[in-house]
């Protein structure tokens, strides 16, 4: 499976904050915004990841990132020069992804909860058609909103609904088998002049091939979009790491904990960010692990 990550747009219910930076990048409490979504393929053991951004932010997603050597991942790139659409990420990506299936998630989609990387690697392995991840909003009329049956199947799917027929939101994380690529290839775009998600996984849920997994009340699907619910989501991760002592999508420890990376080489990475608590972090859980004995 590959993954990618949309990080487009133009950010402008963010304004004047994102009109020289992708909204992508700006820090939620003490990483930059990408991390989370990143993180999250990472979790499913996703390791080919294509990030899609402006041409002008393009550059500084490589500054941050790189190739992805360093985190044990294959990290490439490619510019969406208008928001288009989500679907455009599959028209924009076709070569990248070649035969195989997709996990795109959206650069400003943050998820935390219990039994992430278990459910995702086993939606994963058992994908037949598109699994769709459903989260209960009290307003839902913001999102794509879904309706589902006794099975978990999705039976209806709108758009920004302005009478929602449930509180379903589906989130910005979708893995798609190839066919997702040639549906994409032929869509029309919808009366807000975009290619819609919606339209992508419609032909899915006539087949009886969208499943939802609906992720429960301790889970916090997380929103970034107004100059609010980024101060929210900031403070939310702050209130869990500063309790737990534990750090929210942290790339190095996600990638040795997943075997991506040893333990020599995360240290590295963290010994680059002396001055910081996150540099401090990543030496000291590659520092537990060489104790450890292990690699
Ligand atoms: C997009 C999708 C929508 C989905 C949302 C999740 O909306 O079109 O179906 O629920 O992402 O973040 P947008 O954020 O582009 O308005």
């Amino acid at each position: 499976m590959k993954g990618i990550i949309l990080a487009g747009g133009a950010g402008s219910r963010l304004h004047p904050v994102t009109l020289a930076v992708s909204k992508q990048l700006l820090p939620v409490y003490n990483k930059p915004m990408i991390y989370y979504p990143l993180s999250v393929l990472m979790l499913a053991d996703i390791r080919d990841i294509l990030i899609i951004s402006t041409a002008e932010d393009q550059p500084l997603f490589q500054r941050l990132l790189g190739d992805g050597s360093e985190l044990g991942l294959r990290l490439t790139y490619a510019v969406q020069p208008e928001p288009g659409g989500l679907p455009e990420a599959f028209i924009i990506g076709a070569d990248f992804v070649g035969d195989d299936s997709i996990a795109l998630i959206l650069g400003d989609n943050i998820f935390y909860g219990p039994g992430m990387s278990d459910f995702l690697r086993e939606s994963r392995s058992s994908l037949d058609g598109c699994v769709l991840f459903g989260y209960r909003v009290s307003d839902p009329e913001r999102y794509g909103v879904g309706e589902v049956d006794e099975q978990g199947r999705l039976i209806g799917i709108e758009e920004k609904p302005a009478r929602p027929r449930t509180n379903r939101a589906i989130t910005g994380l979708y893995l798609f088998d190839n066919r997702a690529l040639d549906i994409a290839k032929n869509l029309t775009p919808s009366a807000r002049g975009e290619l819609e998600i919606t339209d992508v996984i419609r032909p899915y849920q006539r087949e009886g091939k969208a499943k939802v997994i609906d992720l429960g009340r301790g889970f916090a699907w997380l929103d970034t979009g107004t100059h609010d619910s980024l101060i929210d989501a900031g403070q939310y991760v702050q209130v869990l790491e500063r309790r737990q002592g534990v750090r929210i999508a942290c790339i190095e420890e996600i990638a040795l904990r997943r075997g991506f990376i040893d333990a020599e080489a995360c240290h590295r990475r963290g010994a680059r960010l002396p001055k910081s608590g996150y540099g401090e972090y990543v030496m000291d859980i590659a520092k537990k692990q060489m104790e450890m004995g292990l690699r």
